[in-house]
């Protein structure tokens, strides 16, 4: 019996045990997976205890960041996003530190079936989620501009990525823009988005990482002009089958997790 767990503060309403569990029962693994709150002041200490217990860990606010020095070896997407939020073993018991945020954020787009190769991506927000998403991006072929409120963090992320950083996004006609990615957390339980409702075009994809709601401002106004749309759902169930993919070496159907995200 192999075990897993997600780490964070609060883990309560974490979807990770679902997603990890409906995936157990579908390839008919014996595995466990639970939620464990760790506090921040704790966090040392679990590793180095509880850590060994694993096989993998999910790992989720507030310990991205702060468990990356606890670790004794990261990816290379774990160090350019800054962030891990998932270890998994070496074949010689080593814990590695990854992020599969951004891949997450790659493979659900990449399931509308286009190609990322030469299209124009306006990523909106330069936080921790933008830099998993810019990051993946920046791989991808896309040509990837990022925006921000507050504009010297978009600047800085775009140098960091070696993408391209947009002062004013509305600058640039619509109609030049394929893909777009809100990585902010406006649409939060607030029906408001940061683009109007006149910039969505039928070409457009859109694509919120936010989930409450799942049918956001942002990806509404979308919706009515045409475009195609990617609720914020598929960020964390893509994500996980990226954990899935990493720890147990198969491919999981999307509708396995996909239909668990709503079960709970
Ligand atoms: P996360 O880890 O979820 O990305 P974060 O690191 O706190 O969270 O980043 C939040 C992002 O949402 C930032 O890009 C932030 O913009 P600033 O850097 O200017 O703060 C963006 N954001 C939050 N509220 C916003 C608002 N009302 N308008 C525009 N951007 C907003």
């Amino acid at each position: 019996m192999k075990n897993f767990c997600v780490i964070g503060c609060p883990i309560e309403h974490s979807k990770s045990p679902a997603l990890h569990e409906a995936g157990f029962v579908e390839m008919d693994i014996d595995a466990t997976f639970e939620a464990v709150e760790v506090q921040p002041e704790d966090l040392a200490s679990w590793v180095r205890d509880e850590l060994p217990n694993y096989q993998g860990v999910a790992v989720t606010l507030p310990h991205k960041e702060s468990i990356r020095e606890l670790l004794p070896a990261e990816t290379e997407a774990a160090s350019a996003i800054g962030a891990v939020n998932t270890i998994y073993r070496e074949k010689d018991g080593t814990f590695i530190g990854t992020n599969t945020d951004g891949l997450g954020a790659l493979k659900a787009l990449l399931t509308l079936g286009t190609s990322l190769e030469g299209k124009s991506v306006l990523i909106l927000g330069a936080g921790g989620a933008s830099r998993a998403v810019t990051f993946a991006l920046s791989k991808s072929g896309a040509d990837v501009w990022v925006w921000n409120r507050t504009a010297d963090k978009a600047r800085a992320l775009a140098q960091d990525m070696n993408v391209n950083f947009l002062e004013d996004w509305s600058v640039v006609p619509p109609e030049n823009i394929d893909i777009v990615i809100n990585t902010t957390s406006v649409g939060l339980r607030k029906w408001e988005s940061l683009l109007p409702e006149d910039f969505w075009r039928p070409t457009h994809i859109a694509f919120d990482i936010v989930y409450e709601p799942l049918e956001t401002r942002f990806l509404s106004d979308a919706e009515a002009a045409g475009a195609q749309v990617i609720t914020g759902d598929h960020m964390l169930t893509y994500q996980a089958l990226e954990q899935f993919r990493i720890w147990h070496g198969v491919e999981l159907e999307a509708e396995v997790m996909n239909a668990a995200f709503f079960e709970r």
